[in-house]
């Protein structure tokens, strides 16, 4: 099995996602590490352990660093609801965190990996940078990263910026520039990865606790997004999720891409070398295309295994 660790602000679409890699049978899932991002820490640390004890899965919950590494924490309570999980209410926890917090979580599961540990970032990338300084071995020692932030066009937070990396972009600029193989689910690819009420109800013929819970923060996400998207809800995470499941479900293109750090206009923005105008080498796999039916059939895939 390949040990992954997820990173997230949970978050509904966040909860999603983590929902299907824990149902995948070929991960190994060591840690979720949380991170202040769609509502404070406290929030998503406590939602993390909710997600878990709903999966019914044994994986330890390991708290990460309270703020940015320079920026006071932005929230998206107005996208994700003052719980972070829209109109669902889960059961409080009973489950304690994990006694070593987020960066040494990832650098203890990085060891017992051997070079085979992946992340899947779902949320400001703060943890994995503070990690990657701690530590500054790290960067040998992950697989690859996988990561829902950025776009090569739009933004989301800003009209230039999405909200993971406007959040914390220096912590961004730090992983971007590590070195560690990286591919990047950004706006480009999440915007055209939609689930309709219509294809949700394959989700709401399960009977699972989780099946229910997932149909339901979907719908809440539909609804949110209307009116300005009648299309559907735009599955961020979750695209991110299943790209770690079958990476076939985008098309990746390598590209060089830096942060913008200093302007507040386009602040976090993923500034990215597509005619190549730098001699910049390419650092990151950025997804320019993904599979709307492919993904839906993974998303299904995994949900339909609660029972
Ligand atoms: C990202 O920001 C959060 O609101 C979502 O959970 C996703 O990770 C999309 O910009
Ligand atoms: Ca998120």
């Amino acid at each position: 099995k390949i040990p992954i660790i997820i990173d997230t602000d949970p978050g509904c679409d966040d909860t999603t996602a983590i929902l299907m890699c824990l149902a995948c049978e070929k991960f190994d899932v060591r840690a979720i590490t949380s991170v202040g991002g769609n509502v404070g820490i406290e929030k998503t640390s406590n939602n993390a352990r909710k997600i878990v004890e709903l999966s019914g899965k044994d994986v330890k919950v390991a708290v990460g660093v309270k703020h940015p590494i320079v920026r006071k924490l932005v929230t998206a309570e107005y996208v994700h609801g003052i719980s972070g999980l829209g109109n669902i209410t889960l059961e409080e926890p009973s489950m304690p965190y994990y006694e070593k917090d987020a960066i040494d979580t990832i650098y203890e599961e990085a060891i017992k990996a051997h070079g085979k540990l992946r992340l899947l970032t779902l949320g400001p990338l703060t943890n994995i940078a503070v990690a990657l300084l701690k530590y500054p071995k790290l960067k040998e020692m992950i697989d690859s990263i996988v990561f829902m932030g950025g776009a090569i066009n739009l933004g989301n937070v800003t009209p230039a910026a999405e909200f993971n990396i406007y959040a914390d972009p220096e912590a961004a600029r730090i992983v971007f520039d590590s070195g560690i193989d990286m591919t990047m689910i950004g706006l480009d690819v999440t915007h055209e990865t939609i689930v309709t009420k219509e294809q949700n109800k394959r989700l709401h013929k399960y009977n699972s606790k989780v099946a229910k819970v997932v149909a339901k923060l979907i719908d809440y996400t539909i609804d949110k997004e209307n009116p300005y998207n009648d299309k559907g809800g735009v599955m961020h995470d979750p695209l991110a999720a299943a790209t770690l499941i079958d990476s076939s479900v985008v098309e990746t293109e390598d590209y060089y891409v830096d942060v913008e750090l200093k302007s507040d206009i386009t602040r976090g923005k993923t500034v990215t070398d597509v005619f190549r105008v730098t001699e910049n080498k390419p650092n990151i796999h950025v997804a320019v295309k993904s599979d709307n039916n492919k993904f839906l059939d993974i998303l299904e895939d995994m949900i339909s295994k609660y029972e």
